[in-house]
Formats: structure tokens, sequence, C-alpha cells
């Protein structure tokens, strides 16, 4: 093997009960090969394989990128929910499906099969006493908890479409997207708990609600049992609910290509863009990369530590190890509560063998020292795997060595909210591992990298450029909500013909792929992504503000950081504690996740003759590679980059 280079785990080769589905890269390469020359009757197969349908489908694949009316299954029918419990309850009952580990250690919730279809069941029959039918929307404002996954199953049993908001968003956040989906029922909880805090979730749910008349009901479950104020003849209990409700309610036969769900997610303008995922494209291969791309066999016990509000936590907490029928585990804390062997502790107890997390939690359990990860039993692990941002080499050799013991096979997997599953990814069994490169593409997708002046597609080995995708796969993005235009210009009108995923990326000489970031204006702090338009907006909301340009700094920990700059009014002075107020001010407008690290107030930012502000070299700035920022003829204002150098330098010492 060539240096850098890590083959694939022998122990996952030699163990006969679980031997790889993919056990060479012989198979991996003639089983993608199949799936780009002839992907009807590679996803036939697959769909035929992995899901129960209600109705056949006949035509396996329609449309194209062109058109954006890319469709899978057409005539097909089938039921999530069902695919997800029904027939795994029927099958092995008193299997656990779901673990719920609480945000106190010890405080687990097991629910079994059968269980689980009770609770989605009932939950199904409250929402459709409140007139929630197929094709309404329903807002999920839940922290971790197994109601949570209940609700997101219950709607999908009724064909309801369910968009779940991350609990950390705010309520000016959560009011936009209500807004947006003109939802008629939200589900919340009286208050949420992480890290040994409370959180009151539907004192924000009260308030996003202000002004919005759509809302009928809002039903609430009880986490903590904190007094929350109640408005009459909307708000309704969940627990009282549940109880009035007949414990089976029948799933409802929906198409193929009905939507499942709207998850909002950044762009690069101000508004987040509601992404809707198909019914069975989606659920298919949700459940085909659990399968293969974590190898996870019958048995085994899958955890995810994502966040439910989030696309990770829908494909690898909830659709895609339930629709094969294996246990998964929510986890409701952080990994640091109550010390930082939280992670490791869950392990051990549970007896996880793959183990999911993002590249920023690594680095910081990392930097904790080694010794909250050595006094754990990490036997049981065999896939363990990183998503979200790319997974720096010193992370992925630490996380090999200390966590997978040497002897488990790293996954680092790249894909997106639009993808819905992932793309790029090792497979166990088969591909020999390069710490930094999510390495190869998943069944059906045809990576490309294109040139990002002239769009042309570069061919052959040791290229960099844009990444896009040449051809349609089944869990693709159908649109986006209600603004199919955006949908195309945003994907498939940058590059005609192509997917553009927004992310840079080479190819190296063995044809591994190495993702770079984000070419737009999207940025990524602690695998979550945000928009900088967004963040922007936010600022300029402020009474102070007259401009702001906001950029994604390079960070140690979180991989990036945000940095504003911010202009003031005219007449306005900047006084003492003014760029606190405005990082406290972004804070609440969007969400704690959206922080910015600093708020620089300045008196100008540079720009181009034409009043684009080059945020390109105020990203040099903030890096400390101002000597990189090359020709600033072009700009109006050359002057101000000695400016922001000197104060920028002041402020850090400071
Ligand atoms: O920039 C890429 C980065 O996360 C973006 C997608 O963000 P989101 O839709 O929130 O989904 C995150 C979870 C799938 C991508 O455009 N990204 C995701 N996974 C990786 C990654 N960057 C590098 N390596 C990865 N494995």
């Amino acid at each position: 093997m060539a240096e850098g280079v890590y083959p694939v785990p022998e122990r996952l080769l030699q163990d006969g009960q679980e031997k790889p589905f993919i056990d060479s890269l012989e198979k991996y390469k003639a089983m993608w090969t199949e799936s780009i020359k002839h992907p009807e009757t590679f996803f036939a197969k697959l769909a035929k394989d992995l899901l129960s349908w209600s109705m056949p489908f006949e035509t396996v694949q329609n449309g194209s990128f062109v058109d954006g009316n890319v469709g899978w299954f057409l005539e097909g029918e089938l039921n999530a929910a069902y695919n997800c419990i029904d027939r795994h309850a029927f099958q092995h009952p008193d299997k656990v499906a779901l673990i719920h580990e609480g945000d106190e250690p010890d405080n687990v919730r097991k629910f079994t099969y059968d269980q689980l279809l009770r609770e989605v069941c009932r939950l199904a029959n409250v929402l459709r006493s409140f007139d929630v039918r197929k094709g309404d929307t329903v807002i999920i404002y839940m922290p971790m908890i197994p109601e949570a996954v209940f609700a997101m199953l219950a709607c999908a049993r009724i064909g309801a479409i369910h968009s779940v908001v991350f609990a950390g968003f705010s309520a000016e956040s959560l009011r936009d997207r209500i807004r947006d989906c003109g939802t008629r029922l939200v589900i919340t909880a009286d208050e949420g708990r992480r890290g040994g805090r409370s959180i009151a979730t539907k004192f924000i749910v009260d308030e996003a609600l202000q002004g919005i008349d759509t809302v009928e009901r809002v039903l609430v479950c009880r986490r903590t049992g904190a007094e929350v104020n109640w408005v009459q003849n909307r708000d309704v209990w969940y627990h009282e609910e549940i109880l009035k409700a007949r414990p089976y309610c029948p799933p409802m036969s929906m198409n193929a290509e009905d939507p499942l769900f709207i998850l909002y997610t950044s762009g690069s303008t101000g508004t987040p863009k509601g992404v809707m995922h198909s019914t069975a494209g989606y659920l298919l291969e949700a459940a085909a990369t659990v399968k293969y791309v974590f190898d996870c066999h019958d048995e085994d016990i899958f955890a995810c530590m994502a966040d439910i509000g989030w696309i990770t936590g829908h494909s690898y907490i909830v659709y895609g190890p339930l629709a094969l029928g294996v246990t998964t585990v929510l986890f409701e804390s952080t990994p640091t509560y109550p010390d930082p062997s939280r992670f490791w502790r869950i392990i051990d107890q549970h007896k996880i063998t793959h183990f999911y997390t993002a590249p920023t939690a690594l680095r910081a359990l990392r930097r904790l020292g080694d010794e909250w990860v050595q006094k754990w039993d990490l036997s049981t692990l065999r896939v363990i795997g990183s998503v979200g941002e790319p997974i720096n080499p010193e992370t992925w050799e630490w996380y090999y060595q200390k966590v997978g013991q040497s002897r488990c096979a790293v996954v680092d997997t790249y894909w997106q909210t639009e993808t819905g599953s992932i793309v790029i990814s090792p497979l166990p069994g088969a591909v020999a591992m390069k710490p930094g490169s999510a390495t190869v593409p998943f069944f059906g997708i045809e990576p490309v990298i294109l040139d990002p002046h002239t769009g042309e597609r570069l061919e052959g080995d040791s290229v960099s450029g844009v990444l896009a995708i040449a051809k349609p796969w089944p869990s693709m993005a159908r649109t986006l909500y209600n603004n199919h235009q955006r949908y195309m210009d945003t994907y498939f009108n940058v590059y005609r013909g192509y997917y553009f995923t927004g992310d840079g990326a080479s190819r190296d000489k063995d044809g591994y792929y190495w993702i770079g970031g984000r070419v737009d204006d999207v940025i990524n702090v602690s695998g979550h992504r945000l928009s900088t338009a967004e963040i922007e907006s936010a600022l300029v909301a402020h009474e102070a503000a007259s401009e702001a340009a906001v950029i994604g700094g390079h960070d140690d920990l979180t991989g990036q950081s945000i940095h504003a700059f911010c202009t003031l009014k005219p007449g306005v002075e900047s006084v003492e504690g003014l760029e606190k107020e405005l990082i406290l001010h972004v804070r609440r407008a969007i969400g704690p996740f959206a922080t910015p690290k600093r708020v620089y107030v300045v008196h100008d930012v540079p720009k181009t003759r034409s009043g684009k502000i080059m945020r390109r070299i105020l990203r040099k700035i903030v890096d400390n590679e101002a000597d990189q920022i090359g020709d600033t003829s072009t700009l109006a204002n050359p002057h101000v980059i000695q400016d922001l150098i000197k104060q920028l330098k002041t402020h850090i010492v400071a």
C-alpha cells in the first residue's frame, strides 16, 4: 500500500458472520459501473430488494436535469412509515427499533418495533383528528426525544409533509419557515434538555407564532413538566390526545414521487430554501447507503449523533436504519456532558457497531485528551463515520487509532441536504482509505470536476475545479418548496446539464475525490451550513448597522468561524460594547449556532467600482494572508485594506 493509504481493515474481511456486503474493490467497481451504465435495471432491483411496495412501479426513471422534472419509480406506491416500521414489527415485534439516550446518562428509553408501530399509529390518528391530510405540511420543532421521531413517522404514515426545524433556531427563523410552508400544525415540547440545561422550546414557538394566522393547533409534548404559557383553543397536550387515539392507523398508499418532507437549508441568498424530497427515491437510498456505505447488518446497532433537525438525522437516525429494520440510537445530549467520555460510554453501554459524527466534535474531543476514550470498551465498533465538513488528516488518524482502535473502517461521507443520502464515501469492505479524502462515488453517482470558469468537464486524474454530478440519482431533491425556478437556477442553470454541488473538489491519480469546501457564499461552522447573506441581513436589521459583509475565516476547532464587517449608519458613533451587541443580535435573530466569532465595526469595506463588496479580500485579511491579496487596482477604495489590517491586528491583541 502506498504511504497515506489505509487498506480495508482485516477484521472486516475475516469475521464470517459480518462478511461485508461488498468485499472487494472489483465487486464495488463492477456494481458501480453497472449502476451508471444501466441505472434502470440496477435501481429497479435495489428498489424491489430494499423496499415494500403496495403497487409495483413500471417506469424506473424519467426526466432530466435540463427540465428539472426528474422522477423515479413512477407508478409505484408505498408508504415510508410502513417500510420503516410495520414490516419489521410483523417479522420481529420484540426487536429494539429505537434506543433513546437521554440528556442524563442512564436515562434510557427503548422502543421495540411493535411499540414503535403503536406510538406512531396513535399519533397519526391524533393528526387525523386535527384534520391533517395528505399533502399538508406539519412543522416539528422538538428536542431529541422519541416523540420527535414518532412525529416524523406519523406524518409519513398519513401522507403529510413534515418539516423539522432544528430546535436551535430562534423564534424569528422558525417563524420564517412556518410562514414559508403555511403550516396549520406545529408539534413541539414544553422544554428541551441539553447538556444539563433547559431550553424554553414552547416559549420560542409562542414567540414565533406571533403574527402568524395559519397555525390552528400546537401539539405540546411534555418533556420536563415545566409550566408553560397556554393558548386556549390552540394548544393541546400530546399525552392527553394520545390516550384518546386508537393504536392502529392504516398507512396511506403514496405515490413514489409524493413529497416525504421539506427541510430548510441555507443558500447563497438570505431566504432559506425548502428542499423537498420524494418518498421512494429518498427512502431507497437512505436505506441503501446504511447497508452499503456503513455495511450495516441486521443485528447491528447504529448510532448517528446528529440532530434530527438536519438532513443527517433524517437519513441516518430515522429513515435509513429503520427502513432496514436495524436498531437506531437517538442521543439527546452533547459529547461533553457530563464529561468528555459521553460518546464512548454510550458505545460501550449499548454495544454500538456503527458510530457517525462530525469532525468538529472529534476535534474538540481529541483536544481534551485520550484518557476519556481509553477507559471504555469500544470493541463492538466496526464502522465509524464522519460527515458535514472536511476531516483533517490528524483528526482522521486520531479517530481511526483511538476510537476505531486501528481495526475499524472510517467512512468520510460526503453529501448534502439536497443529495438526500451519501454520494461519495469509501465502502468498508472494498475501498482503501486515505485520510482527508471522501474517496469514491456511491452507486448511481457520476461525479465530475468542472472548470469553474468555462464549465468544461476536466477529464483524467489529478484535476481540480468545482464538483458536479452528471446524472440524476433516486434520492436527489425534487424541488424547492414553492420555488422551482430557484431550484433550477441554483443547481442546474449554473453549469447546464449538471447538478452543481457548490463545492470545490479535486480528483487524484487513483480517482479519489477530495472535497475542498464551498465555492459560493455558504459557510460551514461546526458542520452547520449557514448563508453569509442570511447573517448579513440579520446584522443590517440592527438599528446602528448600515452595511455588513460576512465571511468564513479558518478555525482549527469549528472548521470555519463567522467574521462580520459592519459599517454604521451616518451619524451613528461606534460605542464600547457595540460589537458585542451586534454579535448577540445575530445570535438572537438566527440561533446560538450562528453566533459570530467576531464583529468588526469598520469605516469602510473594500469594494469594486460597481459597488460589490470584495469578500475574498476580507477573507485573506482575517486568515492573516494579506500578503496574498494580489491585484487591488480594480477596487474603488484600495486604501481601506491597510486600515482594516491595522484594525484587525489591534482586535486580536485586545
Ligand atoms: O460543503 C459540503 C459539506 O457540507 C455541505 C452540505 O451541508 P448540509 O446540506 O448541511 O449537509 C451536511 C450533512 C450531509 C457540502 O456542500 N460536507 C458534507 N460532508 C462533507 C463535506 N465536506 C467535506 N467532506 C465531507 N465528508
